[in-house]
C-alpha cells in the first residue's frame, strides 16, 4: 500500500532524481517537478521509475521563481522535498541568473506550504556552503571545527565569480529559511540538509560527457593524470548517502527546524589525491592498462566539519570516501568501455 503523498523538485537534477528513485522504492508517492513537458516522459520511462509508474505523478511548473508558482501544486501533499536550485550561469549577470532565481523559488515554495494544511514538513536542500565565507577559503585556518550551528553572513555582492554568487545565494536562502521560522511560525517545521562535495554515480548519464559535470567533473581528472592548480574542500559525500537523507527526512522522528551537514569522513576529511591510491587498489588492471592512468591531483583545502548531529539524528554515516571513489570509478570504466566500443 502507498504511502504518504511527497513532492519533490529538482528531479530532472543529479540528487533530485535518486531522491525520486529512493522515495519511490520505500513506497511513498511522489509528485514530481519539472520545468518542461519534455522532461516528463524520459523520466518517467527510465527504468528505475517504470517500475513505480503508478506512485509517481508530473507536474510541469516552467517557472518555480514565481510567487503562486506552486499554489494548487501541493494540495493532499504531506511532505515537500525542495531539491530544484540554479548551479550554473546562462548568461553573465551572476546576481539576476544564480541569486534572485534561487531566493524566489524557495519563497514561493514556502508561501504555497503555507497555504496548504496537508504540509507538515519541509525539506530544503541548502549547502555546507552556507557554513563559511567563500573568502574563509583564503586564510590560514585549518583547526576550526565548523558545525551546522555556523551561517556566513558575509553575502553582500557584488560577485567575482558564479561561485561566489551560488555561495551567497545558498547562505542568504538559509537564513532567509530561519527567519520565514520566526516570523511567520507555519504549520509545518522545516529540515535544511548541507551537503559537502557531492560525488558518486549519477543515474541520469548515459556518457562520459553527462558523467563529468559538475564536482564530477572537478575531481574525476585526477585518475586521468591532470595535474590541477585550484584547491578544492577536502570534504565529499556520496551523492545516493545526499538523496538518501532527504528521503529519511520524511519521517517525524527526524527531529524538525534544524539544520544538518552531509559529509563523509568527519571531521577530519580527505585528500583527493587519495583518489589515485583507490583506483590502484580498485582497479589496477584498468590503471596498467592507461584507461584511468592515474598521477594527477588536486591540492585540498582542509575543512574540518561536525556531523555528529546528523548522525545522532538519521542513525547512520555517510559512506566513506574510499567507497564513494570505487563506485564513481566503476561507472566511469564503463561508461569509458562504452565509448570505446561505440567508436
Ligand atoms: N552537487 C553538489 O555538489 C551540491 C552540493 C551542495 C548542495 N547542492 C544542492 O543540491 C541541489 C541539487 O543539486 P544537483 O547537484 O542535483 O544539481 P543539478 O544536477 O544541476 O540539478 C539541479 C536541478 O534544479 C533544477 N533547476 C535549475 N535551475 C532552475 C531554475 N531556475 N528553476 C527551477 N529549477 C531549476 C534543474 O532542472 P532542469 O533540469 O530543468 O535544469 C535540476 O532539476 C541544489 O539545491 C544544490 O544547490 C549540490
Amino acid at each position: 500500500m502507498a504511502r504518504e503523498l511527497i513532492l519533490i523538485t529538482g528531479v530532472s537534477g543529479y540528487i533530485g532524481f535518486k531522491t525520486m528513485r529512493i522515495a519511490l522504492a520505500q513506497g511513498y508517492k511522489v509528485r514530481a517537478v519539472v520545468r518542461k513537458e519534455a522532461q516528463v516522459e524520459s523520466l518517467r520511462s527510465h527504468s528505475q521509475i517504470a517500475r513505480h509508474v503508478d506512485n509517481v505523478e508530473f507536474v510541469v511548473v516552467p517557472d518555480m521563481a514565481k510567487m503562486g508558482a506552486f499554489d494548487g501544486v501541493m494540495e493532499g501533499v504531506s511532505v515537500v522535498l525542495h531539491l530544484a536550485s540554479p548551479l550554473a550561469i546562462e548568461t553573465d549577470d551572476y546576481g539576476r541568473d544564480i541569486l534572485r532565481p534561487a531566493m524566489n523559488i524557495e519563497s514561493s515554495v514556502l508561501s504555497s506550504a503555507i497555504m496548504t494544511p496537508s504540509v507538515r514538513r519541509v525539506v530544503i536542500t541548502s549547502s555546507a556552503v552556507t557554513l563559511i565565507p567563500i573568502t574563509w577559503l583564503g586564510t590560514t585556518d585549518t583547526d576550526t571545527t565548523f558545525s551546522s550551528k555556523d551561517l556566513n553572513t558575509d553575502t553582500a555582492g557584488p560577485y567575482p565569480n558564479s561561485m561566489a554568487a551560488y555561495w551567497a545565494s545558498k547562505a542568504l536562502a538559509r537564513a532567509h529559511v530561519h527567519e520565514f521560522l520566526t516570523e511567520r511560525k507555519p504549520h509545518f517545521d522545516i529540515i535544511q540538509l548541507l551537503p559537502s562535495v557531492v560525488i558518486g554515480p549519477d543515474d541520469l548519464a548515459t556518457d562520459l560527457a553527462t558523467l563529468q559535470v559538475g564536482t564530477r567533473g572537478m575531481v574525476l581528472p585526477i585518475v586521468k593524470g591532470v595535474k590541477m592548480d585550484m584547491p578544492l574542500v577536502g570534504t565529499p559525500v556520496l551523492a545516493d548517502d545526499v538523496a538518501k537523507a532527504h528521503v529519511d527526512a520524511i519521517k517525524s522522528s527526524i527531529p524538525g527546524n534544524k539544520d544538518y551537514i552531509l559529509s563523509s569522513d568527519a571531521p577530519e576529511g580527505i585528500a583527493w589525491n587519495a583518489m589515485n591510491e583507490i583506483a590502484k587498489k580498485y582497479f589496477p588492471q584498468e590503471v596498467e592498462s592507461g584507461l584511468i592512468p592515474c598521477g594527477g591531483s588536486l591540492p585540498t583545502r582542509k575543512w574540518k566539519l561536525d556531523t555528529s548531529d546528523t548522525e545522532a539524528a538519521f542513525g547512520w554515516e555517510c559512506t566513506s570516501f574510499e567507497e564513494t571513489v570505487r563506485r564513481l570509478l566503476e561507472q566511469y570504466i564503463a561508461l569509458s568501455r562504452k565509448t570505446t566500443t561505440a567508436s
